[in-house]
């Protein structure tokens, strides 16, 4: 079959035409309070994803349903009738992360606004913008094609940012309704507007909370003081034994098994426009980079491991003075993991440490609250290059490669379990703050996502070289990978070219 432009032409009009149309079913989705991590908010996560299978059903999906489990619940739909086509499976999550501190926004963070081309909302950027993106190009697409270029499995889970057990569990116990040939995420972001990227790599995540107990009640700290266990204090010396102002963490097979940063990888970064550190700088608003200093900052995002304490509750924290001795504290610490680091290796050796560091008088437990592996895609496919002709022919510039601090769990899965190569193409921007107070989605962006999803799922349904795919990868586990390798290959491909 000769590749149909107008049909794509078709779809990229379909989409300018209905901008409007289009946000305001996003504005719909934003509105409501989906934040997995929050029992309060179940319902809420409940509607989200009722919503989203309406809108499925509406474009034209087959099978669509709202799929319960243990935790909040998947949708899922597919349109599987385009035999010989490559099957894509679509990612995205519909759940947000909590709003606090909410005097922090400038507007409501569930009553979604635009400011100077910003949408302004709790999850515009994370992950709702994104996903609803990826339907919306389905949408046009089946205006345009009266069908689609490509088979689709479209799995929207509603527990991303609480940890996604419930997809994992249901990827692993049913990995014959998800066969794909590549899994498309939109989840993750470019380094500067204008600049479309690809990312080969996420990092793990171990998410604990150390629990410190002391005296069997709170104390008075005049009568005990001096004699009695502070868990506080405990805590405090725990977590700064844990990682020095080096910012190196002390458990030294932590980087014993680290693969690092090959010269072929650095090369590849250095590809970038961008200045990392100068942008990290900027983002954050310091002048320093704390942390292991003779090592490269991109370095420190990517391909090292981190622990971070994320809060510490005990005590007296009211106004004014209360002398009291409590009996105890909690701290939330994680560790974030390259690819060849595994929660289940770690998290032994962090209650280890934790008990070796931890004082007289005092028991620390380490309470596992959730754990994801991190990943490394290959790029040396012919889906990551149908990607990279979706973003140039968008953007008008070849997509820079990154590896990502951040993480998405299931990607690791659908490597490992569907045995699929991942694409990781999305559109936030560096200042987009996800997870904080004013996160927002770049206007133009919304729309460049949806374009180049139908760009990118165009090309798979016509391009001679992903028709004829040699079937699915060879290797069957590529999480966990060897991202240098990949890196190799990727600047490998480049310099043929
Ligand atoms: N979309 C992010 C992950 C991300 C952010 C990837 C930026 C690449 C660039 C995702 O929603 C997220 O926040 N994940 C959590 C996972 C965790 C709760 C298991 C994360 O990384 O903290
Ligand atoms: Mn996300
Ligand atoms: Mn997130």
């Amino acid at each position: 079959m000769t590749h149909d432009t107008a049909s794509v032409d078709t779809a990229l009009t379909y989409v300018d035409k209905h901008q409007q149309q289009f946000l305001d079913e996003l504005f719909e989705l934003l509105r409501i309070p989906s934040i997995s991590t929050l029992p309060r908010h179940k319902k809420d996560v409940r509607r989200a994803a009722k919503y989203i299978a309406r809108k499925m059903d509406g474009l034209g999906l087959r099978k669509v349903k709202v799929i319960k489990t243990d935790g909040h619940p998947l949708v899922y739909g597919e349109w599987m009738e385009a035999p010989g086509k490559p099957t894509v499976l679509l990612y995205g999550h519909y759940d947000v992360q909590p709003v606090d501190p909410i005097e922090l926004w400038n507007s409501d963070p569930f009553e979604p606004v635009v400011r100077n081309d910003n949408i302004y909302a709790r999850g515009a950027v994370d992950d709702k913008g994104q996903m609803y993106g990826l339907l919306k190009a389905l949408d046009a697409l089946m205006r345009a094609y009266h069908g689609l270029p490509v088979n689709v499995r479209v799995l929207i889970e509603g527990e991303e940012e609480a940890g996604g057990e419930s997809i994992e569990a249901y990827v692993r116990e049913h990995p014959q309704k998800l066969q794909c040939d590549v899994a498309y995420i939109a989840d993750t972001g470019m380094p500067a507007p204008g600049v479309p990227c690809i990312m080969y790599g996420l990092r793990g995540i171990t998410y604990t909370e150390i629990e410190a107990k002391g005296a069997k009640q709170d104390l008075h700290s005049g009568e005990f003081g001096g004699v009695a266990p502070n868990p506080i204090h405990a805590l405090a010396l725990v977590l700064a034994g844990l990682k020095g102002a080096d910012g190196h963490i002390t458990i030294p097979e932590l980087y014993s098994q680290l693969k690092g940063v090959g010269a072929e990888e650095r090369a590849l970064w250095d590809r970038s426009p961008v200045d990392v550190p100068a942008l990290l700088k900027r983002e954050m608003g310091v002048d320093v980079l704390p942390g292991e200093e003779e090592i490269d900052p991109r370095e420190r995002l990517a391909a090292r491991p981190t622990l971070e304490v994320h809060g510490i509750r005990g005590g007296f924290i009211d106004e004014g003075a209360k002398t009291v001795i409590p009996a105890e504290a909690v701290a939330k610490v994680s560790l974030r993991l390259p690819p060849e680091l595994h929660p289940k290796d770690v998290l032994p050796l962090l209650r280890k440490r934790v008990a070796e560091l931890c004082p007289p008088g005092v028991t620390m437990t380490v309470r596992e609250i959730h754990s994801g592996e991190g990943v490394s895609v290959p790029l040396d496919n012919v889906y990551v290059r149908a990607a990279e002709q979706a973003l140039e022919q968008e953007w008008g510039r070849a997509p820079v490669y990154e590896r990502g601090g951040g993480s998405i769990p299931i990607a690791a899965l659908f490597s490992q379990t569907l045995h699929a190569p991942v694409v990781l193409m999305g559109s936030g921007l560096p200042d987009d703050n996800i997870h904080a107070p004013n996160e927002k989605y770049h206007l133009p962006n919304f729309y460049h996502n949806i374009r180049q999803a139908v760009r990118f799922l165009d090309i798979l349904g016509h391009d001679p070289a992903v028709l004829a795919r040699p079937g699915r990868m060879s290797a069957p586990a590529h999480a966990n990978g060897d991202a240098t390798s990949a890196a190799r290959a990727k600047a490998k491909a480049a310099t043929k070219a």
